[in-house]
């Protein structure tokens, strides 16, 4: 089964062509990072005007690499929510008109299931139940997986995801944006125990993330020692290496420590961790030590896939495809699009302050 994907929901226009949900033909992907960066963050109506210039070309691209006329592909994945509206809006609109024109079927798709999917491509079928953690600049959120296309929420971020975290720090110390890479490179030269943050926990019991604290402990720190950020490209000092790798080190540790905390609960077979920030090299190591721990396999996107593409999209289509999933031509963008079916009455349970149990 061939798939088309198509993903717009923020600053990556991407198109991917998949083979039975787990080979890549093509995948093509225009990153904006050059608009956005000297603002510091994507602004949405300059990603919505560039995901309009480059959505015919990048599709088209996608089709070239492969080799293959458009006729050819079984059906159409796009990703309709979370995300910008007027991001998202370029990507469904194209897919509807593109699935219509042609007359082949067309799915919607959640976007952190794609991250989800991402790991389909160079591991082993996921053995279910799985925890799938997937950390990116727009989600944080720790989900059970009991078999395919089944979500549970046992975690998500109460007010920043992890990559707006480092995106944030950076740019209060002068280091640009994504701000997830060049923290990590700095890290490597810096020393973790330097700065003691506490890994921040729910005083409700849940095991939820908060990162908007420690955002505040990092500008206290910054302030109380007189650190300098960086100024026109300078080269870093230690303080500020130190800073990072501090920072870096108790992001980490609350996410896998919620992980392993929770998988004595879930008992997993597999662990997976995707996601932007799952291209981080301490988080892989702290994921791999717990997964060690635990017993099971853990799976990662390999780095390319891990940041925005469409190929996960693709695959994740193709299971709904294959399960016989079809969108009408009234498919629509969803911008606070969950990915939770079961158990929904977890904001209740939330409520009443009751843990996250089976
Ligand atoms: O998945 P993604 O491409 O976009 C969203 O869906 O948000 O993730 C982008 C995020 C950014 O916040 C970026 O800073 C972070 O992933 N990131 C990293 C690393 N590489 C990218 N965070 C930590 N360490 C990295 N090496
Ligand atoms: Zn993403």
């Amino acid at each position: 089964m061939l798939v088309l994907g198509i993903e717009t929901s923020c600053d990556e226009t991407a198109a991917a062509i998949v083979r039975d949900g787990c080979k890549i033909v093509s995948s093509v992907i225009a990153s904006q990072i050059d608009t956005h960066q000297r603002f510091g963050g994507v602004v949405p109506e300059l990603a919505s005007r560039e995901h309009l210039d480059k959505i015919v070309p990048i599709v088209e691209e996608a089709f070239e690499q492969a080799g293959i006329q458009v006729q050819e592909i079984d059906g159409i994945a796009v990703t309709v929510g979370p995300g910008l509206v007027g991001s998202l809006l370029v990507g469904v609109s194209y897919a509807k008109a593109m699935a219509f024109a042609l007359n082949k079927p067309l799915v919607g798709v959640n976007h952190i299931e794609g991250h989800i999917y991402s790991v389909a491509f160079e591991n082993s079928p996921i053995e279910h139940p799985a925890l799938a953690l997937v950390v990116s600049g727009g989600h944080t959120n720790l989900f059970f997986v009991p078999g395919p296309g089944k979500y549970k929420v046992v975690a998500r971020t109460r007010d920043d995801a992890a990559g707006e975290a480092f995106d944030k720090v950076a740019k209060m110390l002068g280091l640009g944006y994504p701000g997830g890479p060049v923290i990590e490179r700095l890290a490597r030269e810096g020393n973790p125990r330097a700065v003691k943050f506490a890994v921040p926990r729910m005083g409700d019991g849940l095991p939820d993330f908060s990162f908007s604290g420690l955002k505040t402990a990092v500008a206290k720190h910054v302030r109380e020692t007189g650190l300098q950020p960086v100024e026109n490209g300078e080269k870093p000092g230690q303080g500020i290496k130190d800073l990072a790798a501090s920072f870096q080190s108790v992001v980490v540790r609350s996410l896998v420590g919620t992980m392993e905390r929770v998988a004595e609960d879930y008992r997993p077979k597999t662990v997976i961790v995707a996601g932007g920030v799952a291209c981080n090299g301490a988080l892989r190591e702290a994921s791999r030590e717990a997964a060690k721990r635990l017993g099971v396999p853990v799976y990662f996107p390999s780095t390319h896939l891990s940041t925005d593409n469409a190929a996960m999209i693709a695959a994740a289509g193709t299971v709904r495809l294959q399960g016989g999933e079809r969108a009408g031509l009234d498919l629509n963008a969803d911008v606070t699009l969950r990915l939770q079916n079961i158990d929904v009455e977890d904001e209740a349970r939330r409520r009443a302050g009751v843990r996250y149990r089976l």
